[in-house]
């Protein structure tokens, strides 16, 4: 692991001395900036979780491709180890369909999805292992890193909520889920401990054309090179399912968001 571990930050050096300067010298970042956007954002409480059943259910609250496209692109300018980008994701809109897939394990499926919301699935490659069946052939940095992989879907998925939040509207994750049609299709036995596992691999919803590619290998602006393109199908696997919508609007903050502690879990450090 350690070797694998060494051989990527080599690859992440090599590739960001070659590239590193020319994405410098596109961006103009002193100029560019935009505090009051933090304020906003601390004080507009979007992105507090909803609650399980203070979803509206009016159809225009939902959220439009339009605007989806806006969100589901500013998540995909997330940074990630070895510009891997593993994750893919897929926004689901019928109501029927988000609830067969959210299920019961935490509230009623009417409670946990609604006309008003939009379910997005995030998946991520590079966490199945050839012998679990991951179809497409491992090789060089094309590896096995499940821990990016999880990481960097979750750094994805946070962009996107700011981003939805930035639009007016909130989320609700989902780690878990049990619904009809998102069976845990993939299972095997740790050889090690004898422990069982399983993956969703949410087939309903990959349609074969799907692909993901891998960023680091291809320019920023440029032509994409189908030797680091892979198709979703039998790659990715089930990391989370993100609920977007607003809350309802007969409800107030206090009754529709979460309320948990925001701890400052955090220190600067000096000697
Ligand atoms: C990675 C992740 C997985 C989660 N999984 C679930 C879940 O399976 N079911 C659920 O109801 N909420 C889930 N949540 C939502 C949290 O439980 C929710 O945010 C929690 O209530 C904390 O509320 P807060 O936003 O006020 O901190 C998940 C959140 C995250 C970030």
């Amino acid at each position: 692991m350690k070797k694998r571990l060494i051989a990527v930050m080599s690859l992440v050096l090599i590739f960001s001395l070659s590239f590193g300067g020319m994405i410098a010298a596109e961006t103009e970042t002193a100029a560019n900036t935009n505090p009051e956007f933090i304020d906003w954002f601390n004080e507009s409480f979007n992105w507090m979780t909803v609650e399980n059943g203070s979803w509206s259910h009016d159809p225009a609250d939902q959220i439009s491709d339009e605007e989806l496209e806006i969100i589901l692109d500013m998540a995909m300018k997330q940074q990630t180890a070895v510009h891997w980008t593993p994750y893919f994701m897929i926004a689901v809109t019928d109501v029927e369909e988000q609830r067969k897939i959210l299920g019961d394990m935490w509230d009623d499926p009417e409670n946990v999805a609604t006309e008003g919301t939009v379910t997005v699935l995030v998946l991520a490659d590079q966490i199945l292992s050839q012998e679990e069946g991951h179809v497409s052939e491992y090789k060089d940095y094309y590896m096995q890193v499940p821990h990016y992989a999880y990481y960097d879907s979750g750094q994805a998925s946070a962009l996107m909520s700011v981003a939805a939040n930035a639009l007016g509207y909130s989320t609700h994750y989902f780690g878990s889920i049990n619904g009809e049609y998102a069976p845990f299709d993939i299972t095997g036995v740790n050889e090690e401990t004898g422990e069982e596992y399983a993956y969703q691999s949410m087939d309903r919803y990959v349609k074969d054309e799907y692909m993901r590619t891998w960023g680091f290998m291809n320019p920023f602006d440029g032509e994409v090179n189908e030797d680091y393109v892979y198709p979703v199908k039998g790659n990715a696997v089930f990391v989370c399912a993100i609920v977007i919508g607003k809350p309802a609007a007969d409800e107030t903050i206090e009754s529709w968001g979460t309320n948990h502690a925001r701890p400052k879990n955090w220190a600067i450090w000096e000697e």
